[in-house]
């Protein structure tokens, strides 16, 4: 077994090696076994949240612009960086007895949210109770099923995302979580998120030896940029912060409300963890145009993601080529693509 194994890696060897585009780096990545050790035997899924890696774009960048990488948050178990916030939402209400053993929990959500917190309350068992809308993939509302949460639906105006639908949701859950006395992760106002994503933070200044000019992300309850931007400043002041929005929905610019299809970020309103003066830059992103970038970054880098992953790596490029080349920009590859196979994203590719 141990023989046929060789012999198919040295088959493997010699196939890469012989094709001229790859690298010493790649050939060594699927035949070397000096870094297997005996590693940590996880105790529950819930200890492999986060320490995700961060990739290189090598594709889509311009020859112009400073290098560009993304936090890989696709490696979360649920292939999102919400199970970060979803994991430090649970702990704290846990914690400080806003949430008992076996006690409900309540949220409104486009799904990303609802699949994590599914996820963290299947493994502490908290019974978990979402508001949904027919706006969001048809694979969040079955993966948060699937781990066990019971879905109340709000309709949309035809599948987009707007403030009247943010609103319709937000009120749905209060009246959810007032009937069942459940504990409302409410995770527009909700703290405790931002500690999930200070984490990040610190993970992408270790990763990057603390050479980030700036960092870059899509607002949605603003948590993420909150919490990583606040890590990275107490490193270094200096870094820039750029948030990205939908140009159909530019409230944070100053704009008007409207809709858009960029599942996960542009509530339509000013969320109340957005704090504009830590913010140097916003940058608005339409949802064509973040679909398009998103479906080059999956064929041209083979990073599978979704859309708002698209409008992060539209403004990253935007970002670094004013910083130049010689700067590092750090924006977050925020889900798996494979959330979003029977939406418009990967079904329609001309829209
Ligand atoms: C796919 C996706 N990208 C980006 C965001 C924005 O993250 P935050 O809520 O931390 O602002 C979200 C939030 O739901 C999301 O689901």
């Amino acid at each position: 077994m141990v023989q046929s194994l060789d012999y198919a890696d040295a088959a493997l060897v010699r196939s890469v090696a012989i094709d001229a585009i790859a690298t010493t780096k790649e050939v060594t990545a699927v035949t070397d076994r000096s870094h297997i050790t005996a590693g940590p035997v996880a105790s529950s899924v819930l200890d492999c949240i986060g320490n995700t890696p961060l990739v290189e774009l090598r594709h889509v960048v311009p020859p112009d612009c400073g290098r560009i990488f993304v936090k890989f948050e696709a490696a979360n178990p649920t292939g999102s960086m919400k199970d970060r916030m979803a994991l430090a939402m649970i702990t704290a209400a846990e914690l400080d007895g806003r949430l008992p053993a076996g006690g409900t929990v309540v949220e409104y959500t486009g799904g990303s949210t609802g699949v994590s917190l599914a996820q963290v309350c299947a493994a502490k068992g908290h019974p978990l109770r979402i508001v949904t809308s027919d706006a969001y993939s048809v694979e969040k509302r079955r993966h948060m099923e699937s781990l066990g949460a019971e879905l109340t639906l709000v309709e949309s105006n035809g599948g987009a995302t707007d403030a009247a639908l943010t609103h319709a949701m937000i009120d749905a859950a209060a009246e959810i979580a007032a009937e069942t006395n459940g504990y409302w992760t409410d995770q527009l106002r909700n703290v405790d998120q931002l500690n999930g994503y200070r984490v990040m933070g610190d993970e992408i200044w270790a990763q990057t030896d603390g050479e980030v000019d700036a960092f870059v992300q899509s607002v949605g309850t603003a948590g993420s940029i909150m919490g990583i931007s606040g890590a990275l400043r107490a490193h270094a002041s200096a870094v820039r912060v750029v948030a990205v929005e939908p140009e159909e929905s530019a409230v944070l610019s100053g704009g008007s409300s409207g809709s858009h299809y960029i599942e996960g970020v542009g509530a339509g309103f000013v969320v109340p963890l957005w704090d504009g003066a830590l913010v140097n830059d916003i940058v608005t992103v339409s949802s064509s145009d973040a679909m398009a970038m998103s479906r080059r970054v999956a064929k041209e880098e083979a990073v599978f993601a979704g859309t708002s992953t698209g409008a992060n790596v539209l403004a990253a490029i935007e970002t670094a080529r004013q910083l130049g080349p010689g700067s590092t920009v750090v924006t977050v590859a925020c889900d798996s693509g494979t959330k979003y196979l029977s939406t418009r994203l990967f079904q329609n590719e001309e829209q």
